[in-house]
């Protein structure tokens, strides 16, 4: 498992396999950035090996090179910051996080790796570690999972990815809070880390029934106090749940409304995080074409984001009662299926005409909506894959943020930026509502394709409580990286979210 810890001993004296180090861009080519406090023999040499590689010390460009005079630790691998001098002691913390991330991607067999980047404060050194742990992620195939092929036993590939010991040098002390930031990395790494392993994990391990009993071994394996509960294909026809109902009809796999609950006492506030649960989006009768299936496995991020928030704020012991909502269903096509045309009554009683089977992530959110308003929260906030068109308008590294309340919206997106997670605030223009009228049925599930993005949000606004702050988080584009790695982000699914939920949790605290 990888841990965590702070320190303010010298780097060079550190007995690590490797230590991590910046590299600036400066006018006069590659340098080192501040913070590495390292001896001028040190510096001399990595400064010439920087040359001499031509490095740029841009983000995402690692050295790494060994036996450095003057350095205990076995390697220094230099992390590029980008635009800087050897004298700049602030970097943008999302800068800090993915130059960390990506020095230790790169060395994944380490026992133990020591971090001196520029860390002023507590901020960057909260930045600094969260990046770290988030680089160490790879998806080990545990679990259920058919083990390897090779030879080695499921223990042994087990042992084999179990995280380093990471140190981080700090310029901010270790006082109190330089340890409670570094703790809470820990929490918030490990937690981030079970979401991606959630969207990673195949679809036909992953399922309603599955994930809910994943989220049931999680929360019992806390050491925080979680309750679970889950509303079954027969209680959710009995409550009146007909949106995920009617999306998780066409299934053998039956859907599950999984309700989990963090409750100190005394709360500060009492707040909502509903997420999507698609554990397949094959479109259903609306069949999504080949291209566009194949990444549908992490339909169910937003669930998975708001599992591993909720766990995290438990086990920071966070003073606040925090209630998430899986809302999980399979989307697919069969006999049973649900049929464009067809209508369905959400669990508020309002009629819904279905037009287009793969529009089934606001079916399943309106009733996970209702029901977390029934228990007239301070705040709500759903997170989901939701649509397209947010990827046509913020590409793949920022999510979109809409909802009925502007101040909420903003402390939405202050949150994702200050967790480094990417997001623009978004409108929900009431003309646009009309493109929802339908004769048939109260209100139709989507409008045309102009401003796909758009009135999916204003649908889900139908399903929240009166006077309730609500927001949506569209994260369809970010969910999941279809690309390389980057910064601290890897391939496949990202637990984009994770961070903003909790920020978001913490600014409730009081
Ligand atoms: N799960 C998809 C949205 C999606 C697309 C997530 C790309 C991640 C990457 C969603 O259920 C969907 O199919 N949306 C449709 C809605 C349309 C039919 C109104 C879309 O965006 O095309
Ligand atoms: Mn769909
Ligand atoms: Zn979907």
């Amino acid at each position: 498992m990888t841990t965590l810890s702070v320190t303010t001993r010298t780097p060079a004296e550190l007995p690590a396999d490797t230590l991590v180090v910046g590299s600036v861009s400066t006018p006069d080519g590659p340098d080192l950035a501040t913070g590495h406090g390292l001896p001028r023999k040190a510096v001399v040499h990595l400064q010439a090996v920087l040359a001499d590689v031509e490095a740029t010390g841009r983000p995402d460009e690692v050295v790494r090179v060994v036996a450095v005079p003057g350095v205990k630790a076995t390697s220094v691998v230099l992390t590029g910051l980008g635009e800087g001098t050897t004298r700049r002691t602030a970097y943008p913390h999302e800068v800090l996080r993915g130059a960390a991330g990506a020095a230790l991607r790169t060395v994944r067999g380490k026992k133990s790796v020591a971090l001196a980047l520029p860390t002023p404060d507590v901020e960057s050194l909260s930045a600094v570690a969260d990046g770290a742990f988030a680089g160490c992620y790879t998806y080990d195939r545990s679990g259920p999972l058919p083990a390897r092929r090779t030879g080695a036993t499921k223990g042994a590939a087990r042992a084999a990815s179990a995280g380093p010991r990471i140190t981080v040098v700090s310029g901010a002390g270790q006082g109190k809070a330089a340890k409670d930031a570094v703790a809470r990395a820990a929490v918030l790494g490990a937690a981030r880390d079970w979401a991606r392993d959630l969207v990673n994990t195949p679809p036909n391990y992953l399922f309603p029934a599955s994930f809910a009993d994943a989220v049931k071994k999680r929360a019992s394996a806390s050491t925080a106090k979680i309750s679970v509960s889950v509303l079954d294909e027969k209680a959710l026809v009995k409550g009146g749940f007909g949106g995920i109902t009617g999306v998780g009809q066409g299934s053998a796999n039956p859907p599950r409304i999984v309700t989990m609950s963090w409750a100190p006492s005394a709360p500060k506030a009492s707040v909502a995080l509903v997420g999507k649960g698609i554990t397949f989006d094959s479109g259903g009768l609306n069949i999504k074409p080949a291209t566009g299936m194949v990444t549908m496995k992490c339909d169910m991020a937003g669930a998975a984001a708001v599992a591993a928030a909720v766990l995290a704020a438990a086990e920071l012991d966070l003073p606040v009662a925090v209630t998430g909502y899986l809302c999980l269903a399979e989307n697919m096509p069969s006999g049973t299926a649900q049929r464009p045309s067809d209508v369905v009554v959400m669990r508020d009683g309002t009629s819904v005409e279905i037009l287009d089977t793969d529009a089934e992530g606001r079916m399943v959110l309106g009733d996970g909506l209702c029901l977390a308003s029934e228990k007239h929260p301070d705040w709500i906030v759903d997170v989901a894959t939701l649509t397209g068109a947010q990827v046509v308008a913020l590409g793949t590294d920022i999510a979109g943020v809409m909802g009925n309340d502007d101040t909420f919206r903003s402390r939405v997106v202050d949150a994702a930026g200050s967790a480094g997670e990417g997001a623009w605030p978004m409108p929900l223009p009431v003309e646009l509502r009309k493109k929802l009228e339908t004769p048939t049925a109260d209100i139709a599930h989507k409008g045309d394709r102009d401003g796909g993005m758009l009135t999916a949000g204003l649908f889900l606004q139908e399903f929240v409580g009166e006077g309730i702050p609500w927001a949506h988080i569209d994260i369809a584009g970010p969910a999941f990286n279809e690309k390389g790695p980057k910064g601290a982000t890897p391939k496949g699914g990202t637990g984009f979210g994770v961070g903003t939920l909790l920020t978001l949790v913490e600014g409730s605290a009081g």
